[in-house]
C-alpha cells in the first residue's frame, strides 16, 4: 500500500479528513516506527471515543459496507476476535481465515503472495499475522488495501503494543515518569519488541527480566540505549517489584525455540504469586498480552492492580480506533 510520506504530501496539499491529519489513512500498519506522539495521541483519544460509544450504544455504522479479511497462520484468541469484534461494533463486516488456514488453499500450497492478491480482490482491509518476520511488508507490497500487522513471528505486533500503552496510560493516567519492567521472554517476544519501542517516545526507566538466554535483542537493547533512556537488566523479579509502577509478563514463546530441551530449561522460570504482589506498590499494575501459560498464579486475579482482562478489552477500543482511521474516506 501507500508509503507514510505519500500520505503526508495529500495532507500538505491541502487534502484534509478528519483522520488525514495524522496521516493514517488508506495506511499500512506495519511497524510501530510508523506512530509518532501526535499519531499516538490521536489514536487513544480515538479508542476513548470508541469506549464511549460501545458502552452506550454498542456500535454504530461508520464502517458499514467496509469488508475486512482476518488472515492468521499463527494461532489467536485475543488479537482475531478483538479485530472481528472491532469491525462488527462499526458496521463492518469479516472474512475470518483465522482458526483454519490448514482449510484454506495455503494448505494446497499457496504463496503469501497468491493469498493476499485473492484476499485483496474482496476486502478493503486485510489483518495478516505470520510466523516470518518481515511477512506483513511483504503482504504489504503486494496488496493494493491496507495490511496490519497481526504479528510477524518474532518481530512486532504494533496494534499489542498501542493498546498496551493505552492500557498504561488508561490505569495510571500518564506515561511519563513511570518505571516498566518486562518480564519473560524478551528475546522472542514481540509484544516487547512494540512496546519498547514506543516507549522510546517517553520520559521511562526500563528494567528487563529475563533469563540469559531470552535477553532483549541487542537491535532493540542499542536502540534504548542510543535515546539515553535509563535501563538495566536482571534475572529476577525481586529486583524490581518494590519499584515498578508497570510489571508487563510474558510468556515464553515455545513455538520459537528450535530446541524444546532449551525451552524446558527456561519455561517456568517466572511465577508472579500473591507473595511477591505483596512486596509491589499499591498503585502498579501487572500486564499480560494473555495466553497466559503459568507465569501468573490465578490467586493475582482478584488483586485490583490485575490489568491484564482490562487490557483485553482495550484492545477492542484500539482496534476500532485503528480501523476507523485507516478505513477513513480521503
Ligand atoms: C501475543 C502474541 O501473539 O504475540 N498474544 C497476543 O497477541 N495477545 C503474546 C503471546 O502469544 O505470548
Amino acid at each position: 500500500m501507500k508509503t507514510l510520506e505519500t500520505s503526508v504530501d495529500a495532507e500538505k496539499n491541502g487534502n484534509q479528513s478528519p483522520t488525514a491529519d495524522v496521516g493514517l489513512a488508506g495506511m499500512d500498519i506495519l511497524s510501530v516506527s510508523q506512530f509518532d506522539t501526535g499519531k499516538l495521541n490521536y489514536i487513544f483519544g480515538r479508542a476513548d471515543e470508541m469506549r464511549a460509544m460501545v458502552n452506550e450504544v454498542g456500535g454504530d455504522d461508520l464502517l458499514k459496507g467496509r469488508v475486512l479479511a482476518c488472515l492468521f497462520y499463527e494461532p489467536s484468541t485475543r488479537t482475531s476476535a478483538s479485530f472481528i469484534a472491532a469491525m462488527e461494533r462499526l458496521g463492518g463486516s469479516v472474512i475470518p481465515i483465522t482458526q483454519g488456514v490448514q482449510f484454506s488453499s495455503v494448505s494446497k500450497g499457496e504463496t503469501l503472495p497468491d493469498t493476499i492478491r485473492t484476499l485483496e480482490q474482496y476486502s478493503d482491509v486485510i489483518v495478516l499475522r505470520h510466523p516470518e518476520i518481515g511477512s506483513a511488508k511483504v503482504a504489504a507490497d503486494y496488496a493494493s488495501v491496507p495490511v496490519i500487522n497481526a504479528g510477524d513471528g518474532p518481530g512486532e505486533h504494533p496494534t499489542q503494543a498501542l493498546l498496551d500503552l493505552y492500557t498504561i496510560q488508561d490505569e495510571l493516567g500518564t506515561i511519563d515518569g513511570l518505571k516498566i519492567a518486562m518480564v519473560g521472554d524478551l528475546r522472542y517476544g514481540r509484544t516487547v519488541h512494540s512496546l519498547t519501542k514506543l516507549l522510546l517516545h517517553y520520559d521511562v526507566s526500563l528494567r528487563f527480566v529475563s533469563p540469559e538466554m531470552l535477553r532483549l535483542p541487542l537491535t532493540i537493547m542499542n536502540q534504548v540505549l542510543d535515546a539515553g533512556m535509563n535501563v538495566r537488566e536482571t534475572h529476577d523479579v525481586a529486583d524490581v517489584i518494590e519499584n515498578a509502577d508497570v510489571l508487563y509478563v510474558t510468556r515464553v514463546q515455545k513455538e520459537r525455540f528450535s530446541d524444546l530441551a532449551q525451552y524446558e530449561e527456561v519455561k517456568n522460570h517466572y511465577e508472579i504469586t500473591p507473595e511477591l504482589m505483596a512486596k509491589a506498590k499499591d498503585k502498579m499494575v501487572v500486564m499480560h498480552p494473555l495466553p497466559r501459560v503459568g507465569e501468573i498464579h490465578y490467586a493475582d486475579d482478584s488483586d485490583p492492580r490485575a490489568a491484564y482482562f482490562r487490557q483485553v478489552q482495550n484492545g477492542m477500543y484500539i482496534r476500532m480506533a485503528l480501523l476507523s482511521s485507516v478505513l477513513a474516506k480521503k
